[in-house]
């Protein structure tokens, strides 16, 4: 069988993630790789054997015949190469967020539509075992109506200090929850109140340390989500995700800095083992099966959009100091 073929334009830190995840992958092919940086190029190229490289993203394509692209270059240069990619006729993985602003993201809905090209969101939670357990207990109605829930997500400094204020704590680690809060309480959210604090990270990069933002449907359902880059360096996890959502019927708490997933209701609670899984691999088998079958992304453009605006709403929110109302 023909294997697929997959490019991958934008080998940073999450651009290398993706290349061991589809060279993993028994039905894919890593065929080639495009970045502006020479070096990180060729070092990729010699840890993981690509047999291409590019500079050129339209030479890559022309070149290459590809089946699919992943797009992880730094979240405001998003549109370009989904506009070149959605030309080329490939399907494509885009790294979030979807873009920075509207005018972006509605061009590369508009692109992909166009194209007829399937796009998928690298909304990771989707895909991490524990955070995919909540969502389909909560799909399958056996915790009820979501109606209250609480979300964290936290980095050490490194990773603000990595990014260098190229983006907000909201845009890099918020997205993620706020994509799936939305996957679960839906899209009829009423306002979004936020605010943000303004230490160390502000002080070297000028973008606020963390953001408590509060999302409100028009059920009266609530999620609190706290983000932010100002763990310590001695913190032994690099990264500490914890969600707890509180439904009619039962509620759902998932903690990987403190190791723990337990579901309850009012009859049974269940601790299963975490697996300790990042997801990247099973995101990558979800992008092929798009493009092998007539299966749709989880997050596509649309889910992006909405995110974006949620974080658009929480940074105005920031700034006022007052509620803002939201229509996805
Ligand atoms: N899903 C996740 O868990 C996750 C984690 C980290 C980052 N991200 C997202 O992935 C994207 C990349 O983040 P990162 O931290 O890997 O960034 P990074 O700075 O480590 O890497 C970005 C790479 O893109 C290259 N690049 C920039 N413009 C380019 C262009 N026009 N053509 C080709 N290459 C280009 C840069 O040279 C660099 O090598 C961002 O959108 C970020 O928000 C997602």
């Amino acid at each position: 069988m023909k294997k697929v073929r997959i490019g991958i334009i934008g080998t940073g830190l999450i651009g290398e993630v993706h290349i061991q995840a589809f060279n993993k992958h028994p039905l894919c092919e890593v065929v080639a790789i495009c970045d502006m940086n020479e070096s990180r190029l060729r070092e990729m190229q010699a840890t993981y054997g690509i047999p291409e490289v590019y500079s050129n993203q339209l030479e890559m394509h022309e070149k290459c015949s590809l089946d699919g692209v992943v797009i992880a270059t730094p979240d405001q240069y998003h549109r370009e190469p989904v506009l070149i990619a959605a030309r080329a006729g490939v399907d494509i993985l885009l790294e979030k967020p979807i873009a920075t602003t509207v005018e972006d993201a509605e061009a590369i809905i508009h692109a992909v539509n166009t194209a007829n090209v399937k796009l998928m969101l690298g909304m990771t939670l989707r895909y991490i075992p524990e955070y995919a357990h909540i969502q389909q207990q909560f799909q399958k109605g056996e915790l009820g109506l979501p109606i209250n829930a609480y979300s964290r997500r936290a980095v050490r400094k490194s990773e603000g200090y990595r990014l260098n204020g190229r983006c907000s704590v909201n845009e890099y680690l918020g997205v993620h929850d706020i994509d799936f809060l939305l996957s679960i309480f839906g899209r009829d959210v009423d306002t979004v109140y936020s605010t943000s604090g303004n230490f160390e990270i502000f002080d070297k990069l000028g973008v606020a340390d963390y953001y408590w933002n509060i999302i409100k449907w028009k059920s009266g359902a609530t999620a609190a989500l706290q983000v932010t880059w100002n763990e310590p360096e001695g913190n032994k996890n690099l990264l500490e995700m914890e969600c707890y959502v509180n439904g009619t019927k039962g509620s759902a708490h998932v903690n990987l800095g403190g190791q723990q997933l337990n579901v309850a209701t009012n009859t049974y609670c269940d601790y299963p083992e975490l697996t300790l899984d990042n997801g990247y691999h099973i995101e990558a088998d979800h992008f092929i099966r798009c493009i092998l079958t007539d299966e749709s992304p989880y997050a596509g453009g649309q889910a992006g959009l909405d995110a974006l605006k949620i974080m658009i709403a929480a940074e105005k929110s920031s700034k006022e100091g007052l509620p803002v109302q939201v229509k996805l």
